[in-house]
């Protein structure tokens, strides 16, 4: 792997999964890394340490420790927390902000903020178009930035093995094809952006490695495992709250807004499908649910 010579970069969310897969990407290239903790005795943060990553902690709400934090930092990533509810999507804004306002700041040279798929756009949803807010600050600070809005992980599809079948239950049509993409692929392509070995044309890239419908999903699965595949289409009122379900509705239009899954393979040519995906991962069929 190649080892471009660069200064710090800063990673808020390093202890998370995006931001986890942005560090080991970035590891992966030898690059220094500043992890923004809230806890730097936490095991996920002293995970890092052992990996060589340098720790500072912060308090969102301390515009002191994020200026400390990322002082003299080559490029900052950052991501904002999951929202499941009106109070918690004040919250991710009030996050997203906080870390925007100090990178102005500390005058950061480059800011990757890993915002999520659809909010180029307000559109209803509103852990989604609590990031569109913060990207609109982010345009408006004069900062250098990248947005990287990711589709939903393919780590969050869980089929199950009853009765000798791979079936795969998600609250969406059966003729609507879901976007998909990987962590280590949100890493990577972050890496890239952050270590400027890749640029995203109009500085914003959606990230999607996949676009299936559900039965398609199965079927990946089932072939992976050897095993006959069966998709059912839930209701949405299985989903935990208003805010998941504003998502999937949203999601249900995805040809609505069609992706190019080229512009992600431009700077990360190794971006997984979702059978690569499987594979790579060496995902097998759970056990059996009980009584089947
Ligand atoms: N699930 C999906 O398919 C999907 C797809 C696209 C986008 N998204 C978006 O991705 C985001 C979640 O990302 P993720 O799954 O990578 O998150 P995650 O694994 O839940 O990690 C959250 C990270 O944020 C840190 N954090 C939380 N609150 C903080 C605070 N007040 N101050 C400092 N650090 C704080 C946590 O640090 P600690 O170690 O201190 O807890 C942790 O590092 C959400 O905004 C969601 O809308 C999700």
């Amino acid at each position: 792997m190649s080892t471009p010579t660069t200064g710090t970069i800063a990673v808020f969310g390093a202890t998370g999964r995006q931001g986890g897969a942005v560090v080991d990407a970035l590891l992966d290239h030898k690059a220094p890394v500043r992890a923004l903790v809230r806890d730097p005795q936490s095991d996920r943060a002293q995970a890092l340490a052992a990996r060589g990553v340098e720790l500072a902690a912060v308090r969102t709400d301390d515009p002191a420790s994020l200026a400390a934090a990322l002082t003299a930092v080559e490029a900052f990533y950052f991501m904002t927390p999951e929202a499941n509810s009106l109070e918690e999507v004040e919250t991710e804004i009030r996050i997203g902000t906080a870390l925007v306002d100090a990178a102005v700041a500390a005058r950061v040279p480059h800011v990757v903020f890993n915002s999520v798929i659809g909010a180029d756009r307000e559109w209803g949803v509103p852990h989604h178009d609590s990031k569109h807010s913060i990207e609109e600050h982010l345009r408006k600070s004069g900062l250098r930035a990248t947005t990287i809005r990711p589709a939903p992980f393919m780590e969050e599809m869980a089929p199950s093995l009853e009765h000798g079948e791979i079936v795969l239950r998600l609250p969406l049509p059966e003729h609507a094809a879901l976007k998909m993409i990987s962590l280590r692929d949100i890493g990577r392509v972050a890496a890239a952006l952050l270590l400027d070995t890749a640029k995203a044309p109009g500085d914003a890239v959606e990230l999607v490695g996949d676009e299936l419908t559900g039965p398609q999903i199965a079927a990946a699965f089932g072939a992976r495992a050897g095993l006959p595949a069966h998709y059912e289409a839930l209701p949405l009122s299985v989903l935990p709250n208003d805010l998941d379900r504003a998502m999937f509705r949203q999601f249900a239009k995805a040809a609505e807004h069609p992706s190019d899954l080229a512009v992600v393979r431009a700077i990360e040519p190794a971006t997984l499908d979702l059978a690569e995906w499987i594979r790579s991962t060496g995902w097998t069929a759970p056990r059996s649910v009980a009584g089947s």
